[in-house]
């Protein structure tokens, strides 16, 4: 089966999903986009949309933002992606790339007076950082000031510039600070670390983009395991000085960090803290906790 694209209101090989060379967005950024996990369970011969309509909400504040009628709601979002992931038959873990945008083919740097439409595609996508404890690097790039907490296309040049910076350098990943100096997330994930007894991470008044994988380990730390996450300011320093840190993403899951500015995290193993969750996250996504079967939405009709 080859993989389907949603395009111009209807499903087509992803290789005939092609935009024309004027497309708005392609030349000034004007889209939003998501990122959204399909997870292969072998067992259940299944694959499970994690927190899906979480991921729409965000799309439709985004195009808020961006003034883009999205010519779809929540439901038929969701409905139409359930739709595309289960023709392309994956039986591995899938990742979905919805993206709304000025269409019209039309140059000129504005919001106003342009069409806005929506596509969505699927592919097959297994880890996004290839490492299973990331090396991270400060960047030298500050996280844009005027951040509207969504995914808008335009905004992730400072995110591939950082990220770029740190694998030259010979890191995995890019740790983003905020104009003021505190930190703010990774090139396309946020970030905990561990602290007497709690998790810290960076709060909304930072500007990061507040995470799908990020509220969903805040619950399952508070829920599963009684620890409180702090939502604050964190300075640099404290990311050396931290017992655990991890990185969180629809693409990354939770991917656990030993090594900061060459300065080992702990004992640069993965954390206790750390472990715990992730495991009880690995369960969670692919429908395998029942208390947590709200999150996931099946694909195919078994
Ligand atoms: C810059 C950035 N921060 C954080 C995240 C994590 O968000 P989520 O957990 O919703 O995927 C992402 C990925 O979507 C991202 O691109």
């Amino acid at each position: 089966m080859p993989p389907y694209a949603y395009f111009n209101k209807q499903f087509v090989p992803l290789a005939e999903a092609k935009i024309g060379v004027m497309t708005n967005f392609l030349h000034y950024g004007t889209a939003v986009f998501e990122g959204i996990r399909g997870n292969w369970n072998s067992q259940k011969k299944q694959i499970y949309l994690f927190r899906l309509r979480e991921h729409y909400q965000r799309l439709h504040n985004g195009c808020q933002v961006l003034n883009i009628d999205l010519p779809y709601t929540i439901d038929e979002l969701c409905q139409l992606t359930v739709e595309l992931v289960a023709k392309c038959r994956f039986e591995e873990d899938t990742y979905v790339r919805p993206l709304a945008y000025k269409s019209s083919e039309s140059l000129g740097v504005r919001l106003h007076d342009l069409d806005c439409d929506f596509l969505a595609f699927a592919f097959p996508w297994g880890p996004y950082l290839d490492a299973d404890r990331a090396r991270c690097r400060v960047s030298s790039w500050r996280f844009p000031g005027e951040v509207p907490r969504a995914k808008l296309t335009g905004l992730y040049v400072t995110n591939a510039v950082a990220k770029t910076e740190a694998v030259e350098n010979g890191f995995d990943e890019a740790i983003m600070l905020t104009p003021d100096g505190y930190v703010a997330e990774g090139s396309g994930e946020n970030i905990f670390l561990a602290v007497d007894g709690k998790l810290v991470t960076p709060a909304g008044y930072d500007g990061i983009l507040l995470g799908i994988t990020r509220d969903t380990v805040i619950k399952l730390a508070q829920d599963e395991l009684g620890i409180e996450t702090v939502e604050r300011h964190v300075g640099r320093v404290e990311l050396y000085t931290a017992e655990e840190c991890f990185l969180t993403g629809t693409a990354a899951h939770i991917t656990p960090v030993a090594e900061i500015d060459r300065r080992k995290i702990g004992d640069g193993e993965i954390g206790a803290v750390t472990k715990k969750l992730q495991k009880l996250y690995s369960e969670i996504i692919r429908g395998n906790n029942p208390k947590y079967l709200d999150w996931c939405t099946p694909v195919y009709k078994r």
